[in-house]
C-alpha cells in the first residue's frame, strides 16, 4: 500500500495558559492531527473550544506546552523564533476574521509587501502582487485603499497578500465571520478556487455550515479536545 504523503503533522498538541491566581487553562488538550496535500478541512466548534489557539500552533504563530508539528520531516518547533518566522513567511498564508490591510497604502502597495519584506525587487514584487489581483478578481481595483473597498473586497485583497510568498497551506480564522452573504459566498468560491488551481492547501476555522460542508473534511473541536471528524 502507498503510503500517505502528509504536508502537515500535529501530534499530542497540548496548549495551557497560566494567570496570576487562577488555575491553569487548558486550551488543546492532546491534538492529532494529519493533514495531506491540498485537502480542504474546516474546523468548527463553540467560542473558546481553541480554535484559533490550533489554528495559531498550526501554522506556527504560536508554540505549544508539549506536542510537535511537522512540515515534512521537519520539527517547526525546534526552530529558533527567527527561523520559525521566516520559515512562516515562507510556508504559510494566513487570512484573519479582520483584514488587516494597512490603511495608507493601495491595495497593489498592500499585495506586495510581502516580497519586499521577503528580499524581492520592488519590481518582481509588483509584477506579483498584480498577478494576484487579477486572480482574486480585483485588477480594477488595484490602486484602491482599503476604506474605498467593500469588505468583501478588502478580504480578497488579505488573501491575495496572503499569497505572495507562494504558500503551501493558507490559514484561515473566520475569513468570513464579518462579511454580508455574498460577500462571503465569493470569497468562499475564491478559496476553493486557489485550492482547485494551485493546490494550495487550505484550513479553515469557521462558524458557517455551509463553508464547511464545502470541505473535504470538518474537525469539530469541543473543549480542547477533537469531538469527531468525518470524511
Ligand atoms: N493569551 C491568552 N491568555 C489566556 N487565555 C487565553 C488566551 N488566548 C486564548 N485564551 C483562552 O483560551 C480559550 C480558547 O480560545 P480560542 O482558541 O481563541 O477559542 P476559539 O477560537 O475556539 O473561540 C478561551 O477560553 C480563551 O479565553
Ligand atoms: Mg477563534
Amino acid at each position: 500500500m502507498k503510503k500517505e504523503t502528509y504536508i502537515l503533522q500535529a501530534k499530542d498538541i497540548k496548549k495551557r495558559y497560566t494567570m496570576v491566581k487562577r488555575q491553569a487553562l487548558e486550551v488543546l488538550k492532546g491534538i492529532t492531527i494529519d493533514i495531506t496535500k491540498g485537502e480542504t478541512i474546516a474546523v468548527i466548534g463553540p467560542s473558546g473550544a481553541g480554535k484559533s489557539t490550533l489554528l495559531h500552533i498550526l501554522g506556527g504563530l504560536d508554540r505549544p506546552d508539549e506536542g510537535e508539528v511537522y512540515y515534512g520531516s521537519e520539527n517547526i518547533f525546534t526552530f529558533s523564533d527567527d527561523r520559525l518566522a521566516r520559515f512562516r513567511n515562507r510556508e504559510i498564508g494566513f487570512v484573519f476574521q479582520f483584514h488587516h490591510l494597512l490603511p495608507e497604502f493601495t491595495a497593489l502597495e498592500n499585495v506586495l509587501m510581502p516580497g519586499l519584506i521577503n528580499g524581492q525587487s520592488f519590481s518582481n514584487s509588483e509584477k506579483k502582487a498584480k498577478e494576484l489581483l487579477d486572480i482574486v478578481g480585483l485588477s480594477e481595483r488595484m490602486s484602491h485603499f482599503p476604506s474605498e473597498l467593500s469588505g468583501g473586497e478588502q478580504q480578497r485583497v488579505a488573501v491575495a497578500r496572503s499569497l505572495h510568498n507562494n504558500p503551501n497551506v493558507l490559514f484561515a480564522d473566520e475569513p468570513s465571520g464579518n462579511l454580508d452573504r455574498s460577500g462571503g459566498e465569493q470569497l468562499h468560491n475564491l478559496l476553493w478556487k486557489l485550492n482547485d488551481e494551485i493546490d494550495i492547501t487550505l484550513f479553515i476555522v469557521t462558524h458557517n455550515m455551509e463553508l464547511a460542508g464545502k470541505a473535504d473534511r470538518i474537525i469539530r473541536l469541543i473543549d480542547g479536545k477533537i469531538a469527531n471528524s468525518e470524511d
